[in-house]
């Protein structure tokens, strides 16, 4: 059974503030949608109201005409809706097996039908391609895998409609095309797709039509192929977009700033040397798993490592844990911001300041202060948020990164190592974080950025290690003759 969705007059509200003003628009069955805006737009929110995981406060949900009122995801389910949420929402500790039939387990009189789910269960995994016994812990897969388990989940229930939230922001080049393969063998099924993602290569890539939502507000849909990239972006934020980089200043030369020789991450990385002069860019490249998080980790103290030497400003140094590399001068974004890098159960604020904990705590606990440094480092990083009060984890996904961003800048660091600091922000915001690391190098910062997206390592940095396999394969100067083919020849080790 297929059906065309509409969305009429939708509103939401979270207490006094309101997200969703009003939206309308349909989606016909079998096709790939785009949706796009920037971050905070509602799109998160929108597509929960679809599969039943908010309720909404105004307006008319129709599936093929008749209004529905979901009252949780059961029964959005039942009506063949199903979503894969940005941040994934399995059960770690049970089997792939008891994630796919949770909720609506088979049973034989009494006892649960083990044999019929195992078997349904490797039958779903064959369709979307994940090798992998049912009865392995989910915890022990890898995100790809993860997400492959939230799409066989969705079939095993006969979704005729797959919400999509981010889907590939975590994923290798090669994992992400086994995904495309995927939704094109779901489309031609008639399942209809509904794909979010900032990434709008990919949005031109599999999508047929793309809707844009910005402040709440439904703002424009059409065919994929009648809007360029360029008009996507002016489409989410209202305005023309100017050049998203900006213009390199010369690699700066001076003493190291910050100088590690020898780093061993047991498993991950093998003898990795590098360096950074005051106001310079460096550059991480290599594809997801290349061991370039866990080498940070390392030297951080947040896994177990060895090292030759570590020098910052010119002194030898010992770093345990992050607390005591922000006591020397070095602070580090976590690519992971839900499980390292925010405490999403606390208020923005402590998040922002616990970082800086001793400068609000002599001689005691400044509240107003902290209250003031919140307000600038909204404004500062541009946090679109309604409230300021509010628990990290309701802030959007993109707006979660950059007060993730605003956390590790605000001890005012010397050197400052950024994961996958524009992961799942919007074009904007990104161009924003882009010209922000610019002015903390012109600042006579270090900053070190790793990156799977190698157009922004380009566009930014001064110069760009390549790591493949835990092993530094190369380091480039990132200058008009480097392209992205070149990196990846030295990611992949086919040059
Ligand atoms: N539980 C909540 N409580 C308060 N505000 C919330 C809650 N959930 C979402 N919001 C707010 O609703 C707005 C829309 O958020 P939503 O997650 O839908 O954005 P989005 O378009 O998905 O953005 P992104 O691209 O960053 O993922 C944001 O301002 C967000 O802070
Ligand atoms: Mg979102």
């Amino acid at each position: 059974m297929t059906f065309t969705v509409s969305f009429d007059q939708i509103t939401k509200s979270f207490g006094p503030v309101q997200v969703l003003h009003g939206v309308s628009f349909e989606l016909e069955p079998g096709r790939v949608y785009g949706l796009l805006g920037e971050n905070g737009a509602g799109k998160s929110t929108l597509m929960k109201i679809l599969a039943g995981y908010e309720s909404r406060s105004g307006g008319r949900l129709l599936l093929a005409g008749r209004e529905v009122n979901f009252q949780g995801p059961r029964d959005a389910e039942t009506a063949g809706i199903a979503m894969i949420h940005q941040e994934f929402a399995l059960a770690e500790d049970l089997t792939i097996m008891q994630n796919v039939f949770l909720g609506h387990e088979k049973t034989k009189g009494l006892w649960l039908d083990d044999a019929a789910m195992r078997a349904e269960t490797a039958l779903v995994l064959k369709e979307v391609g994940l090798q992998a016994a049912p009865d392995t812990p989910v915890r022990r897969l890898i995100v790809a895998e993860k997400q492959l388990v939230e799409i066989a989940k969705a079939l095993q229930r006969e979704a005729r409609l797959l919400i999509m939230d981010e889907p590939t922001a975590t994923l290798t080049p090669g994992e992400t095309e086994r995904l495309f393969a995927l939704m094109a063998r779901l489309k031609a099924r008639g399942v209809t797709i509904i794909y979010i993602s900032h990434k709008l290569d990919e949005v031109e890539r599999v999508t047929d039509d793309i809707v844009v939502m910005r402040d709440g507000r439904f703002v424009a849909r059409d065919h994929t192929s009648q809007v360029s990239r360029q008009q996507m972006a002016t489409l989410m934020i209202g305005r023309e977009l100017a050049d998203l980089y900006p213009r390199k200043d010369p690699r700066p030369e001076g003493a190291p700033l910050i100088r590690v020789q020898g780093l061993n991450v047991p498993g991950w990385a093998k003898d990795i040397s590098f360096e950074a002069a005051p106001g310079e860019i460096l550059g991480f490249a290599g594809l997801v798993g290349a061991g370039r998080t866990e080498l940070f980790e390392g030297l951080l103290g947040l896994r177990p490592a060895t090292v030759e030497r570590v020098e910052i400003a010119g002194h030898a140094v010992r770093i345990r844990s992050p607390r005591e590399a922000a006591d020397l001068g070095l602070t580090y974004l976590s690519e992971d911001r839900k499980g390292k890098g925010l405490h999403v159960n606390f208020p923005l604020r402590q998040n922002l300041t616990l970082m800086a904990l001793k400068q609000y705590c002599r001689p005691w606990l400044r509240p107003d202060a902290e209250q003031k440094a919140l307000r600038e480092a909204v404004d500062a990083f541009g946090i679109r948020t309604g409230s300021l009060t509010i628990k990290a984890a309701s802030l959007s996904g993109g707006n979660q990164q950059k007060l993730a961003l605003a956390k590790v800048l605000h001890p005012n660091p010397k050197v400052i190592v950024l994961d996958e600091p524009t992961r799942g922000v919007d074009v904007g915001a990104k161009r924003d974080i882009y010209f922000l690391i610019q002015r903390l190098a012109r600042e006579g910062r270090a900053v070190i950025v790793v990156s799977s997206e190698l157009m922004e390592l380009i566009g930014c940095c001064h110069r760009i290690v390549v790591m493949r396999g835990g092993v530094q394969q190369a380091t480039l100067a990132s200058d008009e003759k480097l392209t992205e083919e070149v990196l990846i020849r030295h990611a992949t080790g086919t040059h």
